[in-house]
């Protein structure tokens, strides 16, 4: 009994003991809940706000706003430029860095959060958002989410590829590149690591007005397949406007923009080498200069997105398509020459070159950004929302009607993708707007590629198959078939993150219905933008009536005819769903996944670097000449190493500087970067990994006169056997030089 007895007591006791080990991890967990700020990346609240005073009333209202930007340019030789798909198209050096910009809304009490992201690159691709989304949650755990960040490219065509995981952008990008995936992945990582420390109390405003005379529309022909009744409601067949939102905070310091406006930035044609941002980094490139005035291009705090939109038909080429050969116009259903066939009909910017052409376009849209901004007035106010879902596109069921349904279709690519477009032709002889296979290619295809199924041949009617991309997996998939569709609201702002290419009329019908969903649920009044190639690369979405000319934007709308219609409806469900404060119950939908592509990339290695005998790396091989006058181009050679090298190094910055010689200090300031669109690197392998690197720089009109000169950074690799390769930094400097008016 004694014995059972002091059992049950010792019982008692460790269930005693039990709660009161309990009652103090309780209390102490209070103790700590209480006194303890909380961490803001856990809760979603930023505890240097939160120590702030508390806001007056009006302050209240106003957003918290966080601008950041970061370099994402990656490596600026031998990897292909993404765009084009032209496998001559292998970078040499730089005009311009890329870079991504990063915007962060939160409500007034930091209760939701929003970010857009803008990028210089070609389009965002499902790897690159998967590893960004990863990397937030590991940093930030739940802040930045899947729903809530919009990650969108601009569409350069001059940024380096290799980014992707389905077979057919890894065919044109040799493979999947690690440094130049790793170069987005940071970059945007850190442009929102930036944003994110700067947000602080501020104000949003929107404006709109129209950029004139840098567009016209590369597929007119297709337009004209739109009903009549439709295209008499706009007064032209691109979208003119540009949609500017600005951001200052409570004092009214300016913070930045997010600009979109419609165009193709491709006023860079295939034939360059150079990595740069375009027409829309150069506007970028504008805007950032004259508000961070003293500033070096890529520093300086304000930030200026110039991001993409309904671009999918809308060339910056406005000279307009012409015959090379001949000189004739060759604006005809086919883009097609007497002479020479499709090969030889291509547009022209307006400028004397391409470069010349980009800065045109770009100074037009940055003047009409800048009067925007600066005239803005209607203030953004009201609730953030944001909605997102992962969508199998292959098999989507759309009410056409009230009695018609049609489906989304697996993917595949018809005859005139390959015939490019004439602000790139393809490089086989593909002509556009071909209804009818060729029995070449189809053996060729049948052979290699499988023969598309009866099913999906008609679903794609009457588009002929040439890359039957959705029925073979073979390493990967070869296109996605599970996407992202997401929309934001910021206020009287509803951002459509779209992923792909949208044309000009697809562009309109989408806004339209999205803002007549919202007004059906009693919102009225929304201003809807589309975000372009956002989250995940789709290629092109053209109207249904465009669709049936199949020139190289119907031909490139991978999911079938009646793509358009999926996406208004799938669009229509979220913005129905943040009208009715239900985007919880919106199905999240399949997760698309994550290749694991290991397949050998086809860019050769690095070999270690090898300077000429009794010389150095960055020792001068061609000097400047003692004196230029402005408008000319100083320029020197040096001894090289491959630009590869100093992709990855965390401390490089530029290949370059100009630097200019203080009298009274006695120092070297520098006044050029290489992101700077007044110079230029280029970097040329020669035999037995020699190499040279040439800068240049172009003398501004507005360059004070005095003595310069010119310097080049680099790495040279260094490889011993058995041996990890080593790195070594390295710079030369060429003679002094004297700047002197014209
Ligand atoms: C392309 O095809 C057209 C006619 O179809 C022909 O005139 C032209 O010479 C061809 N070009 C090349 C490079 O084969
Ligand atoms: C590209 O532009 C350059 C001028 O910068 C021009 O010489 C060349 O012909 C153009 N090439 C194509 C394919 O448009
Ligand atoms: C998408 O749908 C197609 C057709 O129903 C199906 O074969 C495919 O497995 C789906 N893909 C995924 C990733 O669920
Ligand atoms: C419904 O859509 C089909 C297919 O596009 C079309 O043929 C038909 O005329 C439409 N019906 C109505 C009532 O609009
Ligand atoms: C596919 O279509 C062809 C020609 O229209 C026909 O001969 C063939 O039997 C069809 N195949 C299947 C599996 O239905
Ligand atoms: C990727 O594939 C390789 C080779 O098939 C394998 O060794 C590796 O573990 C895989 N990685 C992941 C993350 O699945
Ligand atoms: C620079 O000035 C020269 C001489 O006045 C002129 O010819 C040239 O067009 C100017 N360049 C620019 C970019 O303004």
């Amino acid at each position: 009994m004694g014995h059972k007895c002091k059992k049950h007591f010792s019982c008692l006791e460790v269930v005693l003991m039990v709660l009161l080990v309990l009652m103090t991890i309780i209390s102490l967990t209070l103790l700590v809940l209480l006194f303890i700020p909380k961490k803001h990346y856990t809760t979603g609240k930023d505890s240097k706000l939160l120590n702030a005073q508390i806001p007056s009333d009006a302050e209240s209202k106003n957003y918290l706003i966080g601008v950041g930007r970061a370099d994402c340019t990656g490596p600026v030789a031998e990897v292909p430029l993404m765009g084009y798909a032209n496998p001559d198209q292998v970078a040499r050096g730089i005009l311009s860095r890329l870079y991504s910009r990063a915007f962060i809304v939160a409500e007034p009490d930091d209760s939701k959060r929003v970010v857009f992201v803008s990028a210089d690159i070609g389009m965002v691709s499902q790897r690159l958002r998967l590893e960004v989304i990863k990397q937030l949650k590991s940093k930030y755990g739940e802040l930045y989410r899947q729903d809530n960040v919009i990650l969108s490219g601009t569409h350069t065509h001059s940024g380096p590829a290799g980014y992707f995981q389905y077979t057919i952008f890894l065919l044109t990008s040799k493979g999947l590149i690690k440094p130049s995936l790793n170069a987005i992945v940071n970059g945007i990582i850190k442009s929102i690591d930036i944003a994110h420390q700067s947000m602080t109390r501020g104000r949003l405003f929107i404006n709109k007005g129209l950029v004139e005379n840098s567009q016209i529309n590369r597929s007119p022909y297709s337009y004209l397949q739109n009903p009549e009744s439709e295209r008499k409601r706009y007064s032209s067949n691109t979208d003119k406007e540009m949609v500017v939102l600005k951001m200052v905070d409570v004092n009214g310091k300016e913070l930045g923009l997010i600009s979109w406006f419609a165009i193709h930035p491709v006023s860079m044609n295939n034939t360059n080498l150079l990595v740069n941002s375009d027409n829309m980094g150069y506007a970028s490139y504008l805007f950032e200069q004259e508000k961070n005035k003293g500033q070096l291009p890529g520093e300086g705090s304000f930030v200026a997105a110039f991001a993409s939109s309904n671009l999918g038909d809308v060339s910056p080429n406005i000279k307009g398509p012409h015959c090379i050969n001949t000189g004739e116009s060759c604006d005809n259903p086919h883009s097609y020459c007497p002479i020479g066939g499709a090969k030889m009909c291509m547009s022209a910017g307006p400028g004397t070159d391409m470069i010349d052409s980009t800065k045109i376009i770009g100074q037009k849209i940055f003047v009409e950004a800048k009067k925007l901004f600066t005239l803005a007035s209607q203030e953004i106010t009201g609730p953030l929302h944001s909605a997102h879902q992962w969508v199998n596109m292959t098999n989507v069921k759309v009410q056409l009607n009230a009695t018609y349904t049609g489906k989304t279709c697996k993917p595949a690519l018809g005859y005139s993708f390959a015939a490019g477009t004439t602000d790139g032709v393809g490089i086989l002889n593909f002509t556009q707007s071909s209804l009818e296979g060729d029995p070449f290619w189809e053996t060729v295809h049948n052979q290699v590629l499988g023969k598309p199924s009866n099913k999906t041949e008609e679903c794609h009617h009457p588009k002929p198959i040439l890359l039957n991309t959705g029925e073979i997996s073979l390493p990967y998939l070869w296109h996605p078939e599970i996407v992202d569709v997401q929309l934001f609201t910021i206020g009287s702002l509803a951002i459509a993150a779209v992923p792909g290419e949208l044309t000009t009329m697809s562009g309109r019908r989408l806004r339209e219905a999205i803002k007549s969903e919202f007004e059906s649920h009693g919102t009225q009044g929304m201003n809807v933008v589309i975000a372009g190639l956002c989250n995940v690369y789709t290629h092109y979405i053209t109207t249904y009536e465009e669709y049936q000319v199949q020139r190289y934007e119907a031909a490139s709308t991978i999911y079938g005819p009646h793509t358009l219609s999926a996406y208004i409806q799938l669009f229509r469900g979220l913005a129905k769903a943040i009208a009715t404060n239900t985007v919880q119950d919106l199905p999240r939908g399949p997760e698309p996944p994550f290749i694991n592509v290991t397949t050998l990339t086809l860019l050769p290695g690095v070999p270690a670097d090898v300077a000429p005998n009794s010389k150095k790396f960055g020792d001068v091989l061609q000097d400047v000449q003692p004196q230029y006058r402005m408008g000319q181009v100083a320029e020197a050679t040096f001894v090289g190493a491959n630009p590869r090298n100093s992709a990855e190094n965390a401390t490089h910055q530029t290949f370059l500087t100009v630097e200019k010689y203080e009298n009274i200090s006695g120092n070297w300031h520098v006044m050029y970067n290489d992101a700077s669109w007044d110079t230029r690197f280029y970097w040329t392998k020669g035999l037995f990994c020699r190499s040279t690197a040439k800068v240049e720089w172009h003398i501004p009109n507005t360059t004070e006169p005095g003595l310069y000169r010119i310097q080049y950074f680099g790495h040279y690799k260094v490889q011993r056997i058995l041996k990890l390769a080593q790195f070594h930094s390295f710079k030369g400097t060429s003679s002094v030089f004297e700047v002197i008016k014209f």
